[in-house]
């Protein structure tokens, strides 16, 4: 594996089954009664977070404490960034603190790529801007390989907002590796210009695909990102690609939902589909810690877990 975690693209298909078995192996330590392993004693994780977050923030830090590294939390609101430091000297300052890796989610696609030359610690991608969030990648192929029992060949759909969406492409590049085949299902206006060199199918008709699909992935419309007008109106979105009861009855019995949160609920998704036994919406974010140790556990040296 790489020094550092800044693009799903660039795992081999080795670096990422290594990881979701990691991963498994961790799984079954949480399940014991005394979670916490020795691993990290001693190394420092930095969480450095420019941009707001629930799910990651949390889980680095979670993952981070059970492999018992000490953990120091930076967000920018409250920071010296307020007085226009830059994020070179925040992270050399961070540094000099003695991180042994840096996470970061900031709201410029291509900062964990620039940190990465400035700090010699590893850097971990949580999410830059419109690019990727590698990590949500690893635990969403982690939660369908659980549910689905494998990856070759699986049919999944991922839909809505993929424009704005760095989930989206950190997704489509990983399940490739692991040889599954995307769709993604969006209307033109929220789909990137470049799609059609991205290893996937397009498709604009959500009703033609579900039944087609084993897993289907569900994208928050971003609209905090949303500089000009993409849909008529937010009604005439949800009944074009939104997961409401009566699309959901088209998905093949065994076929799941997903989302990666925070939900629009009763916008992308219905609150009937979210909360169903075939959601993994919950099961995604306690696996969000156990892929984040497994990563910082491979990135940071153990040998054995
Ligand atoms: N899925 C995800 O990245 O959620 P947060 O923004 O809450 O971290």
């Amino acid at each position: 594996m790489n020094r550092d975690l800044i693009s799903a693209g660039d795992l081999t298909r080795d670096d990422a089954l290594l990881i979701l078995d990691t991963a498994e192996e961790l799984a079954r330590v949480s399940e014991r009664s005394i979670k916490k392993l020795p691993t990290l004693r001693g190394r420092t994780v930095v969480n450095l977070f420019f941009e707001d977050s629930t799910r990651t923030r949390i889980s680095f830090e979670a993952a981070a404490k059970r492999l018992s590294a000490d953990v120091i939390n930076f967000s920018a609101k409250g920071s010296s960034v307020s007085k226009g430091e830059s994020l070179k000297d925040t992270a050399l300052t961070l540094e000099a603190m003695g991180a042994d890796a840096v996470v970061i989610r900031h709201a410029a696609s291509g900062a964990p790529h620039r940190l990465a030359t400035w700090v010699h610690g590893s850097v971990v991608n949580a999410g830059d801007g419109t690019h990727e969030h590698p990590t949500q990648a690893l635990l969403d192929a982690f939660s369908m390989r659980r549910r689905l029992g494998g990856l070759d060949g699986r049919k999944i759909a991922i839909v809505g907002d993929v424009l704005h969406s760095r989930v989206a492409r950190s997704n489509v590049l990983l399940l490739h590796t692991l040889g599954a085949e995307v769709t993604l299902v969006a209307p033109p206006t929220l789909l990137p210009v470049a799609v059609d060199i991205w290893p996937c199918a397009v498709s604009y008709d959500l009703d033609a695909v579900l039944p087609k699909s084993d897993a289907v992935m569900m994208l928050r419309v971003q609209k905090e990102r949303m500089n000009a007008s993409y849909f008529p109106s937010e009604r005439e979105y949800s009944r074009r690609y939104g997961l409401d009861r009566d699309r959901f009855a088209k998905m093949p019995d065994d076929a799941i939902v997903m989302h990666p949160g925070p939900m629009n609920r009763g916008m992308e998704i219905a609150a009937e589909v979210a909360d169903s036994p075939r959601s993994t919406i919950v099961e995604q974010v306690a696996n969000g810690v156990t892929i984040r140790m497994a990563v910082l556990y491979l990135l940071l040296g153990g040998d054995t877990a």
